[in-house]
């Protein structure tokens, strides 16, 4: 790719794109928001030490404290300007990868290169897996002032290359099974369900994501405006989640603590990407045990597995040291992360949960 390509490429995918909707459109979903985080801090004070934002992540939520003051106090126009730029202010690192969006807007050369070669390498890697797959495929909706690095007109977001072969893998694994309900911990902004429920080929399917109220309200203002007309469950954290009762929602968001409340084999598949290794020990170690108990089919994840890797103070649990029982859940496969390879310290691992007789 010749240079001055390279930067229009860039240039151009750093343009403005701001939402369509005006405050007194969104004002309704942004009360909604609201409201909806405020319950479901509240409730956390019962839920527990193993619920509370941990490790780095109480780390990286300190540092946005000021967004979600606001969101606890009802500040409608302080939300809706945070959550209209979420993709370039500072909520910005949900969606970044290999850059942040200031370092490459004021053109710094390091984080130009890195963002511009890593993505430049995805790119061709996704490709020779998807030759026929047309790039308007990774488009992402303009909801958040999106950016991303523009390749052939189409604006390609970080982590778009990942999130839309998860989704692929996921829709492959799902095949076959009727009404499958998948679940994530950790969903972030909601970039894989987008993709995988944008294209969903499986009919009625369900996605159930659990998350830290203040990742929740993020993804639940994405998912929303980006899927209109879907059938969205805000959920208390309080209601039990059977089969039955989120069979009729394309899309739950559900605290990190409503784990507690969904039934044993309620899942065909649980996701976690980029996340489990970024929690304290004892959290995980409590997600595994839910994620054994309530997956009746597959549990996929992609997570760092080198030890003494440590960030804002924290070192992270290289996921070879997961607590999986084996006599539960078999490794089907483990491999290098698709984008990294043999050099990145990412290892995606995909697991059977074993029949009761054994099969
Ligand atoms: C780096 S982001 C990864 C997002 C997405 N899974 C991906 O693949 O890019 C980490 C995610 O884990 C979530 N997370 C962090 N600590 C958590 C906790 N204690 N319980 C549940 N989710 C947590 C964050 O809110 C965020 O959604």
């Amino acid at each position: 790719m010749g240079e001055r390509v390279r930067k229009e490429e860039l240039a151009l995918g750093l343009e403005e794109r701001p939402s369509s909707g005006g405050a007194d459109e969104e004002e309704d979903l942004i009360a909604g928001l609201c409201a909806f985080y405020k319950g479901l801090k509240a409730r956390q004070r019962d839920a527990g030490g193993l619920y509370l934002p941990g490790g780095e992540w109480g780390e990286y939520l300190a540092e946005r404290r000021a967004f979600y003051e606001s969101l606890a106090q009802g500040d409608l126009e302080d939300v809706h300007a945070g959550l209209r730029g979420f993709w370039r202010n500072e909520l910005g690192p949900i969606v970044s990868n290999y850059a942040y969006y200031r370092d490459l807007a004021a053109g710094k050369p390091a984080s130009v290169e890195r963002f511009m070669t890593l993505m430049s390498r995805d790119y061709g890697i996704w490709r020779s897996l998807y030759p026929d797959e047309p790039l308007g495929r990774l488009r992402v909706p303009e909801i958040g002032d999106p950016w991303g690095l523009s390749i052939g007109g189409e604006l390609v977001a970080p982590q778009a290359f990942r999130f839309h072969n998860h989704s692929r893998q996921i829709s492959g694994i799902l095949s076959g099974i009727g009404k499958p309900v998948w679940a994530e911990i950790g969903g972030g902004y909601g970039g894989t369900a987008f993709y995988y429920l944008r294209n969903a080929l499986e009919p009625g399917v369900t996605y159930v994501d659990f998350d830290l109220p203040e990742t929740l309200a993020i993804a639940a203002y994405y998912l929303s405006r980006a899927l209109p007309g879907r059938r969205i469950w805000l959920h208390d954290g309080a209601a039990p989640l059977t089969r039955e009762s989120v069979s009729g929602f394309d899309v739950v968001l559900a605290p990190n603590y409503a784990i507690e409340r969904l039934e044993d084999d309620a899942v065909d598949l649980f996701l976690n990407a980029f996340s489990f290794s970024e929690m304290p020990y004892p959290v995980l170690e409590n997600y595994l045990r839910h994620v054994q108990r309530t997956t009746a089919g597959y549990f996929l994840q992609n997570n760092m597995d080198r030890s003494g890797v440590v960030n804002r103070g924290f070192e992270r649990v290289p996921c070879s040291r997961y607590p999986i029982d084996p006599r539960r859940m078999k490794l089907l496969y483990k491999k290098h992360d698709l984008f990294q390879g043999t050099e990145g310290d990412y290892r995606e691992c995909l697991y059977q949960r074993i029949a009761a007789g054994g099969a």
